[in-house]
This record gives structure tokens, sequence and C-alpha cells, in this order.
């Protein structure tokens, strides 16, 4: 059956493989294709942050009566870290500059790895545990939040 854990983690796996796809057009000097990659892959970052912060913290937080302090505000603000991130990688596409991109795309890449495996490890399974009787009604409406990109 499908779960806090197996559907998310095949999320955070969609995003790392956009990310890859990402800087392989960097890599290749393909600036038109860049632009495109940034844009899936900023999609489903935001997206996934999104369907997080909205449709699962909220419950995890009524269920647990933690919220300020607890793993839900953790993840909240490594969220804004990679948001502040994804921005400046954005500004990186538009002056096509390869080796500042490197180093960000670097640098999320190490955020991301940690913050993704405190979800996988910790905080799905207490999910899990909180909210199993919601489960899947809670996955259903995740997988129809699709972020908006005004750009
Ligand atoms: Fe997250
Ligand atoms: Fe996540």
């Amino acid at each position: 059956m499908e779960n806090f854990l197996s559907y998310l983690s095949e999320n955070h796996r969609q995003c790392d493989q956009h990310l890859a796809e990402l800087e392989q057009a960097v890599t290749a000097n393909n600036w038109e294709e860049v632009k495109k990659q940034y844009q899936t892959f900023s999609l489903s970052t935001l997206t996934h942050f999104e369907r997080e912060e909205q449709i699962l913290f909220p419950p995890f937080e009524e269920a647990s009566g933690i919220s300020e302090g607890g793993p839900t505000s953790c993840m909240r603000s490594e969220h804004q870290q990679m948001r502040e991130l994804l921005e400046q990688m954005k500004e990186g596409c538009q002056q096509q500059d390869q080796e500042h991109l490197y180093g960000l795309t670097e640098t999320y890449m190490i955020l991301v790895q940690q913050h993704n495996s405190k979800e996988e490890q910790v905080l799905y399974n207490m999910a899990e545990q909180l909210l199993g009787a919601q489960m899947a009604s809670l996955i259903a409406e995740m997988k129809t939040h699709q972020a908006q990109i005004n750009d």
C-alpha cells in the first residue's frame, strides 16, 4: 500500500532527477535547455515543499501538539533556505554563469540530501503513526496539488 514514505520519497527522487538534468544542461553550456530544466526542477521542488507545508504538516502539528520548535518548523525553515538557493540559481541561469551554478547546485545538494534523509528516516514514519487513518486522503490531496509559479 502506498504510504507517506513511499509516495514522498518518490517525489524526492523525481526532484533529484530534475536537478541532475539541470546540471547536465549547465555542463553542456546549453542555455535554452538550462532555462527549461530550471523551470521543471523548480516547479517540482516548490510543489513538493507545498505538499508538505500545506497538506502534511498542519494535521501533523495538530495530532502531535507540536508546532513551534518541533520537526515541522525545522523542515519549514530548511525549505526556506532551499527556496533562497532556487532564487539564486534562477539568477545564475539568467546570467549564464556556469561556475556560480556549480557552486549553488553543490550547496543545494548537500542541504537537500540532509533534509530528505531526516524526512525519510524520521518525519514520515512519525506522520504514519499519527495520521494513519487520514493517510490515503492526504496522499490523494497531495497528488492533485501543484505550485503556482508566476514568471
Ligand atoms: Fe521537506
Ligand atoms: Fe520532502
